[in-house]
């Protein structure tokens, strides 16, 4: 399977209007308290990266990541997720908020709700700037959500499809296209 670019779904100034609103409420809810943003890669960089700068200047927030990948096909139900970079923060009695770029079956955040919550922070909360409802599989908290989608595949603003696109300013619905190599195919 092959994708094209479609239309814009969300452009970078709606984009950025959501991170505004989403940055101060998360402002309102650390006031005066240190917390560490987590984002997990590669995904989540481009929105963790304008969610900080959001936030106003007194905030006491620190960054940090964790890049996670799929264990394969046959462990996609059971929501195991291979930990690829781990965070370099100690984050026991530390309020943590867990930044994701989309939330879709919801298997990924809901394994890393629980890995963190092992960890016994002070608090973990879960920020997402995409919500897929439709594809919804396990139930994953989310405390600070931006848009909330129809079940369609996007990229751009951290999205990609394939490593690709992740660089676009605006968020694109992505169209699947035949494989032309066989429609060149000769009729039998
Ligand atoms: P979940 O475990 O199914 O919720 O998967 C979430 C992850 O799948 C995200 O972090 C993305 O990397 C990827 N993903 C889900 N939907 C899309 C999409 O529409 N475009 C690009 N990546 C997606
Ligand atoms: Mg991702």
């Amino acid at each position: 399977m092959d994708y094209e670019l479609g239309n814009i779904l969300l452009d970078g100034r709606t984009i950025s209007r959501k991170v505004a609103e989403i940055a101060s409420e998360v402002a309102a809810c650390y006031s005066g308290k240190e917390f560490v943003a987590v984002g997990i890669l590669k995904g989540a960089i481009f929105f963790l990266a304008d969610l900080v700068r959001s936030l106003p200047s007194d905030s006491l927030v620190k960054i940090d990541f964790m890049a996670v990948s799929s264990y394969g096909a046959s462990t996609k139900s059971s929501g195991i997720v291979k930990i690829v970079k781990d965070l370099d923060t100690d984050i026991r009695g530390r309020e943590v908020l867990l930044v994701e770029d989309i939330l879709d079956t919801g298997l990924t955040l809901s394994y890393l709700q629980e890995l963190l919550k092992g960890r016994s922070p002070r608090s973990l909360r879960t920020c997402v700037l995409l919500d897929k409802p439709d594809r919804r599989r396990v139930d994953a908290h989310v405390d600070f959500r931006g848009f909330s989608i129809p079940d369609e595949f996007v990229v751009g603003y951290g999205l990609d499809y394939s490593g690709y696109w992740r660089n676009l300013p605006d968020i694109h619905v992505a169209k699947a296209i035949e494989n032309t190599v066989k429609n060149t195919q000769p009729k039998e």
